[in-house]
């Protein structure tokens, strides 16, 4: 199941589509579909406003879709559309796997409460769309303790007040971030920074159960920006990425990590891809691992490299063995 939280009319004024109409365009033309005719899909849309609800019915009529795809459009508040459809399963019933996005255009409405019991069900996930300058400006303010204390399920915000300027965003930011850990099931949360062209900093923040889930959605996250895999800058031409030519991974900062991580001890490739299977580093181990990183680490003499007979040189199957030169004293072995 897709579920849009917030959904909007689907098409706004000019023209551009909104959430709701991506994701059934992605959904229509995904070349998975045809492989799985069996597997049924359901978009549930909820919207508060009629007005909305109408036109968005109009505009997701207008899509072509397949027979294993079901549309479902509520009017209603999200809070109450949501718990009731989360509450009609709890019992002793399982959610089937569920995409949930929660865009509600500030941060009222949007309860890490109802967001964790959601998360509590097996295979679900959420991303939030999070106007995170908008609650670093309103964090001060009086009479905004009731939304913040359901948006971050503590008063921990609090604390934050006294800070100031960026540090003060990157802290709830992270608040909000560890309270979505502690969630359900949940175990990856990752993050993607919009800068839209007036300045204002959102926040893609995605939960997920399934390392799997956490994989693809960094390979979205790069494909996004492919110089870092962290955020999109809007620019007057209409994107943020538009260059002469595709930039390059930046992965210094990931061979970086790895020498933090591992030290000079021997490490094999098997435990790199391990530590880039979490959230705590963006990189993808298939994307940047090897060719990007630990080819051109070993052409520039900065690693040793130790590989299994029959290994060709090269190359970095899983059970090649490395280890970060200059520290330490050279002694150990690679099979230490
Ligand atoms: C930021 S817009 C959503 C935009 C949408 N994701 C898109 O890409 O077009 C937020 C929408 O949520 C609706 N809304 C606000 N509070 C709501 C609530 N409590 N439950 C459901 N919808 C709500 C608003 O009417 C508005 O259409």
């Amino acid at each position: 199941m897709l579920v849009d939280g917030f959904a909007g009319p689907g098409r706004y004024k000019e023209g551009e589509e909104g959430s709701p109409l991506i994701m059934l365009h992605l959904l229509a033309s995904h070349p998975v579909l045809e492989r799985i005719p069996d597997v049924r899909f359901v978009c549930l849309f909820i919207e508060q406003d009629s007005r909305r609800v109408a036109y968005l019915e109009q505009e997701a009529a207008k899509v072509t879709l397949p027979a294993n795809v079901e549309v479902i459009i509520k009017e209603g508040r999200f809070e109450e559309v949501f718990s009731g459809l989360v509450e009609g399963i709890t019992n002793g019933r399982s959610l089937i796997p569920t995409f949930a996005f929660i865009d509600p255009f500030g941060y009222t409405g949007a309860s890490m409460t109802l967001t964790g019991r959601f998360l509590d069900f097996k295979r679900s996930e959420a991303l939030f769309f999070l106007p995170l300058s908008y609650i670093n400006r309103f964090v001060g303010r009086d009479g905004q303790a009731t939304a913040l204390n359901a948006l971050f399920e503590t008063e921990e915000w609090q604390e934050l007040v006294p800070l100031s300027g960026d540090g003060r965003k990157l802290a709830l930011l992270k608040l909000f971030e560890t309270q979505l850990r502690r969630q359900g099931q949940v175990r990856h949360v990752i993050s993607f920074e919009l800068r839209t062209l007036d300045g204002n900093d959102y926040r893609l923040v995605f939960a997920t159960q399934h390392p799997t889930g956490l994989k693809l959605m960094k390979n979205a996250m790069w494909s996004v920006d492919p110089h870092q895999g962290t955020r999109y800058i809007a620019t007057r031409t209409g994107s943020g990425q538009e260059v002469l030519f595709q930039p390059q991974p930046d992965t210094g900062p990931l061979l970086e990590a790895l020498r933090n991580i591992f030290g000079s001890r021997w490490f094999s490739v098997a435990e790199a891809v391990q530590a880039l299977d979490t959230d705590a580093l963006p990189w993808c181990a298939e994307k940047h691992l090897r060719r990007l990183t630990l080819v051109p680490a070993e052409k520039n003499d900065l690693i040793e490299v130790c590989r299994p007979n029959g290994r060709r040189a090269g190359t970095f199957t899983e059970d090649v063995r490395v280890r970060f030169k200059g520290d330490g004293d050279g002694l150990d072995s690679p099979r230490s």
